[in-house]
């Protein structure tokens, strides 16, 4: 049962499309799928996560054309520790757009995750240029999902695979930046000391069928929102907005809601915010 504050669709925000969860909906059928009456020249996008890289395509109307992922683990929080793995990882996803797609990917965008040290963001931009990207933007990843959302007043939250970024938004402007490590990794650890399974199954199953898990998920989810608490600092934040791939566990947006006492929505797909929000910026 869903929390009294907690809103399980995103309102209409004036956001990309006027409707982020339209837009949501739209772009997760665009997985190796490209929408065809796309207009003008198409703008990319590149997130380096912890626990998949992605490439999307938006065109000049703004709507989402194209995506693609690949798990990899040559990330982790930010800080790039196998650098070829990544290059190989965008180079493949780079091949399999230009053909899927018939159009050359000569520039993108990428970020990093907010609190990541200056050396560590430009790392990032060097595993596009490796991958023959130029990179025409580096931003923070929660300044990339405010370009999708464009909310007024709240906090954006993305909870990852390995770090939980919030970011205040005062007037549509993001005035504070955090970072703290916690997410699906985390409720990885958690579920798979419960059960007594590997790791890699436990993953399997939350994907499957979290809903099965919540009783044990729950702790995990809590701690996410003491993180959120932590980094807001007694600030006054109106709503929360969840977005990266570890809200996609049933019930994440009431028992973050409950636990934090501030109205939360949680997007549909919301594991595209980011990546979509990357080719926005
Ligand atoms: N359908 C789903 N149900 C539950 N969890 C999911 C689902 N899809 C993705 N996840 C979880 O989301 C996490 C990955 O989210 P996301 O793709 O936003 O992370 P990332 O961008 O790679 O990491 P980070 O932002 O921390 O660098 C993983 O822990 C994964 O288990
Ligand atoms: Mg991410």
């Amino acid at each position: 049962m869903l929390a009294r504050n907690a809103t399980p669709n995103p309102e209409p925000s004036g956001g990309a499309g006027k409707d982020v969860g339209a837009f949501l909906k739209d772009a997760a059928l665009r997985l190796r799928n490209p929408r065809t009456d796309r207009e003008g020249p198409l703008v990319f996008g590149v997130d380096l996560g912890t626990a998949t890289i992605v490439i999307t395509a938006i065109d000049q109307r703004g709507l989402p054309i194209y995506w693609d992922s690949l798990p990899c683990e040559a990330i982790r929080d930010g800080v790039i520790v196998n650098f070829g793995d990544a290059v190989t990882a965008v180079r493949k996803l780079r091949a399999a757009a230009t053909q899927v797609l018939g159009t050359e990917i000569l520039d993108a965008a990428t970020a990093f995750p907010p609190g990541v040290p200056s050396a560590e963001a430009r790392a990032c931009h060097y595993v596009l240029e490796n991958a023959e990207i130029t990179c025409r933007a580096l931003v923070d990843e929660v300044s990339a999902a405010q370009a999708l959302l464009k909310i007024r007043n709240g906090a954006i939250v993305d909870v990852g695979g390995g770090s939980t970024g919030v970011g205040i938004v005062s007037d549509g402007t993001i005035i504070a930046l955090d970072d703290e490590p916690g997410g699906g990794h985390h409720l990885d650890l958690i579920l798979a000391g419960a059960l007594g399974i590997p790791v890699e199954e436990a993953e399997r199953r939350k994907r499957e069928s979290s809903e099965d898990y919540s009783i044990i998920l729950r702790p995990g989810i809590e701690r996410i929102g003491s993180s959120i608490l932590r980094q807001i600092a007694g600030r006054p934040v109106s709503s929360l907005h969840l977005v990266g791939g570890a809200v996609r566990v049933a019930n994440a947006a009431s028992v973050v809601a409950r636990f934090t006492g501030i109205p939360t929505t949680a997007y549909p797909h919301s594991e595209l915010v980011t990546p979509f929000g990357i080719a926005m910026s």
